[in-house]
């Protein structure tokens, strides 16, 4: 009987492994699978000199094993050959499906175009025509159910017979563009559809299509993709459902904001982003070569805005603001939308029940768009309007507060007055108390140069920071200081060149008055608003250290 070899030290398990005294195998089990019951098998185990006859136990594991093996081998082998049978019917189904041609009968009633979206009751039983984009495609015995997206807008279509058995129904993938014609009509009780109807297509056409395997949408922006990946492609993560509804509300937190102003006599301005001031400070400035000119993207309207009181009154914006930020967080943006007012002859208390006013008053606006308040409900089930008044707590109570709980500052000691809260304990704050705070009174030194200082305590400028649970601080405001003198010591204190601002200063100078605003940063307002993780996800196409581009 010829002998196989096996040497556990060795060996070698291969394919072409001979099993000889000179090339044995490495494992009795990888010899027996290859030679079978009808030879020899000697065995050198791991540190012992010579060959001996396999054990009868170890034979019996190697038959089970190669039994198994070769099962399994069966079995795969036996569905390769299925899926080829299948996917040959399936190529035969499809060449088949590229014979069938069809046609938009022409003695049926004219089908009237309608949006995606139209809720008149009127177009149920109406033969109708729609163009949208394919969101879902599920086939069902001989159906093909699609639902057609136009924006936010979905309607179920239903493919049936003919239509369903052509090439491009079979085919049909996500992002594929398409106008469907057929009846409207409401889906019996019990089942779901959008706005509780379908069209039930008797004619298709593609308008552009959209790619499939590895190039298809969902291959390529996975609902559950990895942030960097979904970013590289923003511009189609933008077309998944959190993005859009996220870009939905946020139009209508603008359009909220832009009514609620206007209720106010609040006038709109726009002022420049090319400016050559500072106002946040010059450690986040992006300067630019402005025709030779060193100049800088604006960190903040506020100042220009401060300039129009005098003849417009009360003014805000919707502008964008820049800061160079080099820290890489998930509430800093480089470049992010700021909503800024500024008000006349106020005083401190006015400004804090300004703001309460405005934030209450733009979640009332928004939760009477049901869809914009759907959509938040979807995404932050837990909301629930703030109540009033918001707490008020001043900075020197926030440090006590953060002292008692022994949360520690940036540099790892307990808080002291003057210094900064860094964005841990702030979130330890916010997530504690859990509701908006009116954090005020921070420190001279701490703060921008314009604000003004405290009547009852020097030490402190009236100034608001406020902050939302899960994000933090989501407004800056202050009382600006009005007095000529007293600014350009301002400016001397934290050695910046007043000649620069001889506009800012000429408001002290010509009618000067007691006046104060804020700025709030939309994409941290609706993070708070959509509990979103990071602001990055409430911008359109986010800018951030490192990132500028799509
Ligand atoms: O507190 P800040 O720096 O205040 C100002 O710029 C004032 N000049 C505004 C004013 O009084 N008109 O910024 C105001 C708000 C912050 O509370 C925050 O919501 C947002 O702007 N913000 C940012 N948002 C995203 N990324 C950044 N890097 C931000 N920096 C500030």
């Amino acid at each position: 009987m010829t002998v196989i070899y096996i040497d556990e030290e060795k060996g070698i398990d291969a394919n072409d492994t001979p099993g000889t005294v000179a090339s044995p195998f490495n494992s009795l089990s990888q010899a027996y699978l290859q030679h079978g019951p009808e030879k020899e098998y000697r065995v050198r185990k791991k540190d012992e000199g010579e060959y001996k006859p396999a054990a009868k136990a170890g034979l019996k594991k190697a038959a089970n094993y190669a039994d198994t093996q070769r099962k399994k081998r069966a079995a795969a082998a036996d569905r390769a050959e299925k899926e080829a049978q299948e996917e040959a019917a399936r190529e035969a189904v499809l060449a088949q499906a590229k014979d069938i041609k069809i046609a938009e009968d022409p003695v049926l009633p004219q089908a009237v175009l309608i949006n995606i979206g139209e809720t008149d009751p009127q177009v149920i039983g109406l033969r109708v025509r729609v163009q949208g984009r394919v969101h879902r495609v599920a086939k069902q015995g001989g159906l093909v159910f699609v639902t057609l997206r136009r924006g936010l807008d979905m309607m179920q279509c239903l493919l049936s017979g003919t239509l369903a058995k052509t090439y491009d129904a079979l085919t049909l993938t996500r992002e594929t563009s398409m106008e469907v014609v057929g009846e409207l009509w409401n889906v019996p009780a019990g089942l779901h559809a959008p706005l509780n109807r379908e069209l039930r297509a008797d004619y298709f056409r593609i308008i552009a299509k959209a790619p499939g395997g590895d190039e298809s949408f969902t291959n390529r922006v996975p609902e559950d993709g990895d942030a960097t990946t979904l970013l590289n492609l923003r511009h189609l993560t933008l077309r998944q459902d959190k993005a859009s509804a996220i870009m939905f509300v946020r139009d209508g937190l603008e359009s909220a904001f832009h009514t609620c102003y206007k209720e106010l006599g609040i006038k709109k301005v726009s002022p420049p982003a090319l400016v050559q001031t500072q106002v946040e400070g010059g450690a986040t400035l992006f300067s630019l070569d402005f025709y030779g000119e060193t100049s800088y993207l604006t960190q903040s309207s506020q100042l220009y805005l401060e300039t129009v009181l005098a003849s417009l009154g009360d003014v805000y914006c919707i502008e964008k603001s820049f800061r160079a930020e080099k820290s890489v967080t998930r509430r800093h943006l480089a470049e992010y939308t700021h909503i800024e007012a500024e008000l006349d002859f106020i005083t401190f208390d006015q400004l804090l029940a300004h703001l309460e006013h405005v934030i209450c008053r733009v979640i009332d606006l928004i939760w009477e768009n049901p869809i914009a308040a759907a959509k938040i409900k979807e995404y932050n089930p837990e909301f629930t309007k703030p109540s009033r008044p918001f707490l008020r707590m001043r900075y020197s109570e926030a440090i006590d507060w953060l002292r008692e709980r022994n949360i520690k500052n940036a540099e790892g000691s307990d808080h002291v007055f003057g210094d900064d809260i860094a964005e841990a304990a702030e979130r330890n704050m916010t997530d504690e108390i859990n509701r908006p705070i009116f954090l005020t009174h921070f420190p001279v030194e701490i703060k921008s140069f314009y604000m003004q200082r405290a009547d009852d305590d020097g030490r402190v400028t009236e100034s608001v920071d406020v902050l939302m649970p899960g994000v933090g601080e989501v407004v800056g405001g202050s009382m600006r200081i009005w007095d000529h003198d007293e600014l350009l010591a301002a400016y001397k204190r934290e050695g910046i060149d007043p000649s620069g601002y001889f506009w800012y200063l000429d408001q002290r100078k010509y009618g000067s008055s007691p006046h104060g605003g804020y700025g709030l940063g939309e994409q941290r307002f609706l993070a708070w608003l959509m509990k979103l993780w990071t602001v990055r996800e409430a911008s359109l196409y986010p800018r951030f250290m490192g990132r500028c581009t799509p």
